[in-house]
């Protein structure tokens, strides 16, 4: 079967730096893909490409067989592409439940609808009791589930979520990894930027990692750990290579 995303060449230049370089990776229908990499791989730059929000120097994107790449942001939302931030942009004085009826209002445009099926999503992630709570008010757990009830309130077939589970404490990763696992449940397709091995390890079905502006590898989680490539672009060289 076609992959739902597929990424071929991809590059991209801020002046003169390469922050993407010829970037490739596959994201199967129904998949958790997992994309790793050493700070400033260019990561969050590969989504912010995926999602419309950088144009790219070069390469191309097909989402559902059709071509993204350049297209605008709101058109690659409407095709289903839905995202967090890895700063979350939680809207400090609106309520939860208002932050998620403006995720809605992309696929309902009546207020009310926008509402009903923002309520829904609020259920879904856990966050329903704190549906008049102000977005500042919030925990950092919180913040990054009403992130991803926010971009799931766009009905996306594709969301892609940049470190999600960064700065929560044990309890609240499994409590994050178990939504994963119901959001998969609905045949949403996931990428996920996670610096945590062990978290994507037991989740993941596919690990690509990144270093450099370049895919170093595509494979599975556990091969991932293993392969020497990898482990050098986390640690650099072997001591005797360097010297
Ligand atoms: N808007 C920008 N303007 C200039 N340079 C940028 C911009 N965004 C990213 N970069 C540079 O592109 C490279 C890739 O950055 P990116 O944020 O994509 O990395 P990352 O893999 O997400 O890293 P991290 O794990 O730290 O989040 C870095 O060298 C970064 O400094
Ligand atoms: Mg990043």
């Amino acid at each position: 079967m076609t992959p739902l995303l597929e990424v071929r060449g991809l590059s991209k230049r801020f002046g003169s730096v390469r922050a993407l370089d010829g970037v490739d990776f596959d994201a199967a229908q129904g998949e958790l893909t997992g994309l790793i990499g050493p700070n400033g791989a260019g990561k969050s730059t590969a989504f912010g490409c995926i999602a419309g929000a950088m144009r790219p120097s070069g390469g191309s994107i097909r989402f559902a067989s059709q071509e993204i790449a350049g297209l605008a942001y709101h058109r690659v939302a409407r095709l289903g592409v839905g995202r967090t931030y890895q700063i979350v942009q939680t809207f400090a004085d609106m309520t939860v439940l208002e932050s998620v009826t403006t995720g809605a209002l992309l696929r309902h445009p009546r207020v009310a609808d926008a509402r009903a099926h923002a309520e829904e999503l609020l259920a879904f992630t856990g966050l329903a009791a704190k549906r008049d709570r102000l977005g500042r008010m919030l925990t950092i757990a919180d913040k990054k589930r009403l992130e991803v009830a926010r971009a799931l309130a766009t009905e996306p077939k594709l969301l892609l979520l940049d470190e999600v589970m960064a700065g929560l404490t044990p309890a609240e990763c499994r409590d994050a990894v178990a939504l994963l696992r119901r959001i998969l449940e609905r045949g949403v397709t996931v990428v996920m930027v996670e610096h945590v091995m062990e978290v994507l390890m037991p989740i993941a079905h596919h690990v690509v990692v990144i270093a450099a502006g370049k895919t170093i590898f595509s494979g599975a989680p556990a091969e991932a750990v293993r392969d020497p490539g990898v482990v050098a672009a986390y640690l650099g060289p072997p001591l005797e290579a360097a010297s």
